[in-house]
């Protein structure tokens, strides 16, 4: 167990805490803020108990340069907005320099002010020991509650913790309850989904996940590179060429552990990769040649359904079709709704899953939505994250 922020004082002290607020924008605006929401509750509970607040995050890849358009500026604004205070936000190209330094040694308790992007910073992602010491120096206390970015060995994730005392926000420590108890006890029958396009990017939860659940549903683009294992036409469908052998160990190593591994038994199949193009249903094993899988069909959509209502636990990570568009949305959609109906603990693995979830409305249904993509795929895999083993242990 990690300490977190309840076993420390933090009155009257400078604290600095990696958030992630890497939240999609367009044209510069913040298209979804569930992140900085997310992140609401440590800020909160730290400022009310007196600390004088550094908060720092990254935002996209702007690869250890100055580029504008990576700029924390429009969080800084909506921060203030939530925690009903100002944010000083001091814009520097190098994170921090004289005035970011002056402006931290100013800070009251109560007060909080964000640096900028630490990626403008190639030491950044590089764990430099310089860059890491440049943000400790700034504060007293590191707090991490960056969920989403724990899968990152970086300077203000992980290289910063050997400098200062390192704890837990509230996100990571329930994100760490969650994800790690559904894995470890979970209620029984455990059901996973996977989704999402490629087999070889899944692989190793897949393979975690094999040791543990009582079924796995196989959906999403990855579904033809399991059917091509299986000797099927898949026909123009999205195909993961070089792990058809890798899904066909998948089955082997299901059916050697007693897992009941599903694939969809019937699949919509489209002219086009567009939303109009014309579509029918076809069983699994009988894909016509000229068209492609864009998402399961109606009977695996029941079978499915019926699965996930009735699991004790169900952890889903990735859509089970193109449900960006309407027309082939419908497969998520039931698995969505058989989540929400589920009477069970139900977790979605960030990503794409919670961003269908939170465009259908379900996502206050959901017993946990994990704010972190990669992050949560690489714990439910079951291997370290540094920027959690960095913090302090109980
Ligand atoms: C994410 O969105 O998954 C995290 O913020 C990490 O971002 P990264 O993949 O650019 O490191």
């Amino acid at each position: 167990m990690k300490k977190t922020v309840r076993d420390i004082d933090v009155k009257g002290k400078k604290v600095i805490e990696r958030c992630d607020f890497n939240v999609p924008m367009k044209d510069g605006q913040i298209t979804d803020d569930t992140r900085i929401r997310a992140s609401l509750p440590t800020i909160n509970y730290l400022l009310e108990n007196g600390a004088a607040l550094i908060l720092m995050s990254h935002l996209g890849r702007p690869k250890g340069e100055p580029k504008m358009e990576f700029s924390l500026g429009p969080v800084a604004e909506r921060l203030s907005e939530y925690l009903k205070r100002d944010v000083v936000f001091l814009s520097s190209p190098t994170v921090v320099d004289e005035a970011v330094k002056k402006a931290a040694a100013d800070l009251q308790p109560g007060q909080v002010m964000l640096l900028e992007n630490v990626r403008f910073r190639k030491e950044e992602t590089d764990n430099g020991e310089g860059f890491a010491k440049e943000l400790a120096d700034l504060a007293e206390i590191y707090v991490n509650d960056a969920f989403g970015t724990a899968h990152r060995a970086h300077a203000s994730t992980a290289g910063i913790a050997a400098f200062l005392p390192a704890v837990s926000g509230f996100l990571i420590e329930k994100e760490l309850k969650f994800l790690g108890e559904a894995v470890e006890k979970p209620e029984r029958p455990f059901v996973g989904i996977m989704g999402g396009s490629k087999v070889g990017d899944k692989i190793g939860v897949i393979r975690s996940l094999l040791e543990k659940v009582d079924t796995l549903l196989i959906g999403g683009g990855m579904m033809y590179t399991f059917y091509k294992a299986k000797g099927w036409e898949t026909g123009t469908s999205i195909l993961d060429q070089d792990n058809i052998d890798l899904a066909k160990q998948l089955l082997t190593e299901a059916e050697e552990k007693k897992v009941r591994l599903l694939l969809p038994e019937d699949v919509v199949c489209a002219d086009a990769f567009e939303n109009d193009a014309p579509s029918d249903v076809y069983p699994a094993d009988a894909m016509p040649k000229d068209r492609m899988g864009l998402d399961i069909g109606p009977k695996t959509c029941e079978t499915y359904g019926r699965i996930i209502r009735e699991a004790g636990t169900v952890v889903w990570n990735g859509p089970v079709g193109v449900f960006e568009m309407p027309a082939f949305a419908e497969g998520t959609r039931k698995v969505a709704e058989a989540m929400a109906a589920c009477p069970g603990v139900t977790i979605i693995g960030g990503g794409d899953s919670a961003a269908a979830v939170t465009a259908f409305g379900l996502a206050d249904k959901m017993s946990h939505i994990s704010t972190g993509g990669g992050a949560s795929l690489e714990f439910l895999e079951g291997k370290t994250l540094p920027g959690v083993a960095a913090l302090q242990d109980k």
